[in-house]
């Protein structure tokens, strides 16, 4: 009896295992969103990899009653910790400290990105992988120009997340209107960094905001890791709510490979939306499939307040984009 409700209770919800890794685990995204990937009855397999301390990471993840085996890897593991992956989250990187913008990290975070990316090549190319890592209007150009140089580069399997700017919009919007955020559903679109973080407001209930308000709100979901940078005074930007957002979003992925029907998510991806302005990636709505990226939507319909700060978005874009690649042209 008692056997058989304990193999009742660990048999797995679903039908199909994932593997999962996360690069960067022992950081302070990487923690919590091990942690939050644990939770995922979706993952069968969870491989934590960091410089060090991610055994640490996975023997105390590992003790959360749901049906996954954790596995913690330091640098020497890297293959073993990638090889098999469906899924590899990397959150790998310094953050960012008061008064620098998310361009600033980039010297330090575009080397570590292309490492790790040359990796997954080699030993995950098959992987739908999602970037955290800022700056990612940049890390994700040099990501897919590493996998373009190996030719493993598969366009529907490489994402920015951008989820935390989706939370942020849904939480302030509805401090400003008195509603439950937890029915706020903004789309913002553009990338994951200041003006090019474009929320269209205009496509909610929230379209007739007086146009101080607007502008506040807007700019307050632009800026908003400010406030975070800001408040740790020096140790580091946000690492809890990005953990959310980057578990929300993997979970997406894994429920689009699951093939799920209806999953859909704003991310930063290789778009044609664009493509014939010269911005190569873009983000907008996604329906995520079991190959990765299944649509990508276009915007619809824009009040010309949006169509301008699109069009913004889409200047500051163009330079972060070839910025990653030419930093993978000259640091092979
Ligand atoms: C943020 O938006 C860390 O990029 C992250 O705060």
């Amino acid at each position: 009896m008692l056997s058989s409700i304990a193999k009742r209770s660990f048999s797995s919800s679903s039908a199909s295992a994932y593997k999962v890794a996360v690069l960067g685990a022992n950081g302070g995204i990487g923690q919590p969103l091990s942690l939050l990937l644990k939770l995922n009855h979706k993952v069968t397999d969870l491989a934590l990899y960091d410089l060090r301390g991610a055994p640490g990471v996975a023997a105390d993840v590992s003790h959360v009653p749901t049906n996954s085996t954790v596995k913690g890897y330091e640098p020497e593991g890297l293959q073993d910790a990638l090889t098999g992956s469906d899924v590899v989250v990397i959150p790998a990187g310094v953050p960012r400290k008061p008064g620098m913008t998310r361009d600033d990290l980039f010297n330090t975070n575009a080397s570590i990105v292309r490492d790790l990316a040359k990796a997954v090549a080699d030993y995950a190319p098959k992987a739908a992988v999602c970037i955290i890592s800022n700056p990612v209007n940049s890390t994700v150009p040099i990501v897919a120009e590493v996998f373009k140089s190996k030719g493993t580069y598969d366009p529907k399997k490489l994402f920015g997340v951008t989820t935390l700017d989706v939370l942020r919009a849904s939480r302030f919007v509805s401090e400003v209107a008195g509603t439950n955020p937890t029915n706020e559903r903004v789309t913002v679109v553009g990338g994951h960094s200041g003006i090019t973080i474009v929320p269209l407001l205009s496509q909610t209930n929230h379209k007739n905001l007086d146009e101080e308000t607007r502008d506040k709100l807007i700019h307050r979901i632009q800026f908003g890791g400010d406030e975070v940078v800001q408040a740790k005074n020096g140790a580091g930007s946000a690492t809890l709510s990005m953990a959310q957002a980057g578990a929300r979003f993997a979970g997406s992925v894994l429920n689009g490979l699951a093939g799920e029907s209806d999953i859909t998510e704003p991310t930063f991806v290789d778009s044609p939306l664009f493509k014939d302005e010269g911005v190569d990636f873009f983000s907008s709505k996604v329906t995520l499939g079991v190959e990765g990226v299944k649509t990508v939507h276009a915007l619809g319909e824009l009040s010309s307040h949006e169509e301008a700060l699109v069009q913004e978005a889409k200047d500051t874009l163009i330079k972060n984009i070839q910025k990653g690649v030419e930093f993978v042209k000259q640091n092979p």
